[in-house]
């Protein structure tokens, strides 16, 4: 197998080996209160019933033409979704609540700045600031249906709006994480084609001020030098009128959108009908090589799928107040931060900040303020919460009847913490396992139907039919105890559409490895390769190790091992890079960097953080080293193929094992002196 080496080096390997663990069962009060209530939903989307089963889906939104084709696989493994159908993903968000819920608050917007008061932005005026936004796109940025535009903000709520905006104009909203750098900006600027850049002056998050500005000026100079011009930027005001960032307007590029709206008010624009095969947005997420893949979402099947999930699985009903703590620049915001959420007509609650500013009880003030009902995080910041504010949600009258997990596996003792102490043990859990590829959940428990288990994610949720294969294609079976590769045999409604121009590197990633027959429509024949390991229990209960591939998953956000390693090689003086996972305690892993210098140069705590700042600079600090350990030379195979499994045991303090077929053994122990030292 070609990848040996980085599967050896895989989270799976450093993952606990946790016990099975007893069934936690959902309260009567939630099972009475909830959206699904009996097993029939199983046989609804049994495959039998497949892909009619969907429909159920795409029945929860308004079409303006139904669909001919429900599923067409003739361009296989490209599935296609409603084919024929005419919708707006906009105008299912907005529009169609006004009737009875214009009233009714939309996104609560919570600064992170306490004294700064709580916005609640109701439908009526969530139509109204769509409208008048998405005609300044068309009118002043000149943007229409299938052009791409780069949103390079963070977590206020200009953000869903200029999502939404887009969406009803049929324009390709393509979202950069707020906290990844100018250069990461300018990356996906270049591979989307975008001709304009839609940023914020500034933000607040860990109690700073962040001029954001200054990243779009970088993101544009290094585009144009990319081949990629930017014509526009359009930038948002964090307080509106008020200049906060010191970073100079370029005059004929930079427009401020609050000046701009003046031209605005009271315009509105009608919602695009637009094929629901055509595309919603572009999300990039780390692959194992070096260049992010833009995942192409459709705008029928995903938002059809995010909806039934949303209703199901999040068991969001119109009257509930819902939190989802992740940051809208990933695609669980995209899903059930915006789209989802809005979709139902929900109350969806925008934090601004980070969750333990300025202080461990910020969260549960938030909560018990707005009486949020259901709350969505990850593993990394239940973890932060446990360890440095256990005492802090007793003190708060919060009650949530629902509660998710997403993003990394949760080990059971924090998820048993996270049930009986944030969750007050009144709350179900869910522990729902996906991927930006796949635009929605793909494992959970059904959180009225099928009992909790801590540490699994629980069986494929309705319509999704998981296996797990070996290296060889074999099946491997419930309770067989052995771990695999999960794969989805079925396509589904919210799985991306391709990777944006590079449909080889789609099929090569996802499909290639499984694929019975690669002239073959039928989609049988085509396993969808999620790149985690996983192992099947007895009760059909899935258990998420990790990844299978160079990708590594800090504080639940994906980075690839390459990316890392390639911006390394910006500092002139290295020679060779190799980044390892480290288990840690909050952040589930944390990237430690190997590099040797090239000949002549000496290593030093300056070079050092030379490297790592080269790596926050290009990438983000989310992608900042643990540690740079400058090495003589790295342990390497006969054949010159650097040795990261080796490294990966150093840094997790683990046994080395065999390194005698090395071809420079001696090293390993000159390492190990240093790491441990
Ligand atoms: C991991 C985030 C265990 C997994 C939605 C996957 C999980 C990657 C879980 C996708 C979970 C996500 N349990 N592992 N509940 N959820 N993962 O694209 O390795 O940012 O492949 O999407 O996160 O990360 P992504």
């Amino acid at each position: 197998m070609a990848k040996n080496e980085a599967v050896e080096t895989s989270e799976a390997q450093i993952a606990v080996h946790w016990q099975e663990e007893e069934y936690v069962y959902p309260s009567k009060e939630f099972i009475e209160q909830a959206n699904i209530k009996d097993e029939s939903i199983y046989e609804r989307f049994a495959l039998d019933n497949f892909p009619e089963c969907y429909t159920e889906y795409a029945d929860l939104l308004h079409w303006y033409k139904k669909w001919d084709t429900i599923l067409d696989t003739s361009d296989a493994p490209c599935w296609k979704w409603f084919v024929g159908g005419k919708i707006n993903a906009c105008y299912n968000c907005v529009d169609r609540h006004l009737e009875n819920n214009k009233n009714k608050t939309a996104i609560h917007f919570v600064p992170e700045p306490e004294n700064e008061r709580i916005e609640h932005i109701t439908y009526q005026e969530l139509y109204v600031r769509v409208n008048e936004f998405a005609v300044l796109l068309r009118d002043f940025a000149g943007l229409k249906a299938g052009d791409r535009v780069t949103l390079h903000m963070p977590m206020t709520e200009d953000l869903p709006i200029t999502m939404l905006a887009c969406a009803r104009l049929g324009v390709i909203h393509t979202k950069v994480f707020g906290g990844f750098s100018g250069r990461a900006c300018a990356d996906r600027i270049v591979d989307s084609q975008s001709r304009v850049l839609i940023t914020i002056d500034g933000y607040y998050r860990g109690g700073k001020f962040r001029d954001h500005k200054k990243n779009a000026d970088i993101a544009v100079d290094l585009s144009k030098k990319d081949g990629q011009e930017v014509d526009k930027v359009l930038i948002w005001q964090r307080y509106p009128g008020k200049k906060i960032s010191s970073t100079p307007l370029v005059n004929g590029r930079d427009y401020l959108v609050n000046d701009l709206l003046k031209d605005f008010r009271g315009k509105r624009v009608e919602p695009v009908s637009m094929p629901a095969e055509d595309t919603l947005f572009l999300m990039y997420t780390s692959g194992t090589t070096g260049k992010p893949k833009g995942c192409q979402h459709s705008i029928g099947g995903y938002l059809a799928y995010v909806t039934g999930t949303s209703k199901y699985i999040q068991d969001i009903h119109p009257e509930d107040v819902y939190w989802c703590m992740a940051d809208i620049g990933w695609i669980t915001g995209h899903s059930y931060i915006v789209y989802g959420p809005l979709s139902l007509c929900a109350s969806t609650v925008i934090y601004e900040g980070v969750p333990t500013y300025p202080d461990a009880g910020r969260a549960w003030r938030i909560a018990e303020e707005l009486d949020v009902n259901i709350f969505h995080t990850a593993p990394t910041i239940i973890r932060a919460l446990r360890k440095i504010g256990p005492d802090e949600p007793v003190k708060y009258n919060y009650h949530f009847k629902h509660m998710t997990t997403v993003g990394e596996p949760i080990e059971p003792e924090v998820w048993k913490w996270f049930y009986k102490v944030i969750g007050k043990g009144e709350a179900v859990v869910v522990d729902t396992w996906w991927q930006t590829e796949t635009g929605g959940f793909l494992c959970s428990t059904m959180p009225a139907i099928k009992p909790m288990k801590p540490g699994s994610a629980g069986p494929g949720v309705p319509g999704i039919y998981p296996v797990i294969y070996d290296e060889f294609g074999n099946e491997i079976k419930a309770g067989e105890g052995r771990a695999g590769n999960i794969c989805i045999r079925n396509p589904w409604p919210g799985a991306f559409q391709t990777i944006w121009g590079d449909r080889d590197r789609y099929i090569s990633t996802y499909y290639a490895k499984y694929c019975k027959d690669k002239n073959s429509k039928d989609w049988r024949d085509w396993p969808y390769l999620t790149g985690d390991a996983a192992m099947e229990a007895e009760d059909g209960y899935y258990r998420i190790l990790g990844r299978i591939d160079d990708v590594i998953n800090v504080s639940g956000h994906r980075l690839g091992t390459k990316e890392i390693e390639s911006a390394s090689f910006l500092v002139q003086e290295v020679a060779e890079a190799a980044v390892v996972p480290v288990a840690d305690e909050i952040k589930g892993v944390v990237p430690d960097l190997y590099i040797s210098l090239k000949p002549g140069y000496e290593a030093s705590d300056e070079l050092a953080a030379k490297i790592s700042a080269a790596i926050c600079d290009t990438i983000g600090k989310i992608a900042r080293p643990r540690k740079v350990w400058l090495v003589s030379d790295m342990p390497k195979t006969r054949s010159g193929k650097i040795m990261r499994r080796v490294l990966g045991a150093i840094s997790n303090k683990k046994a080395v094992g065999d390194v005698s077929t090395l071809a420079n053994p001696e090293i390993v122990d000159e390492i190990k002196k240093k790491v441990s030292s």
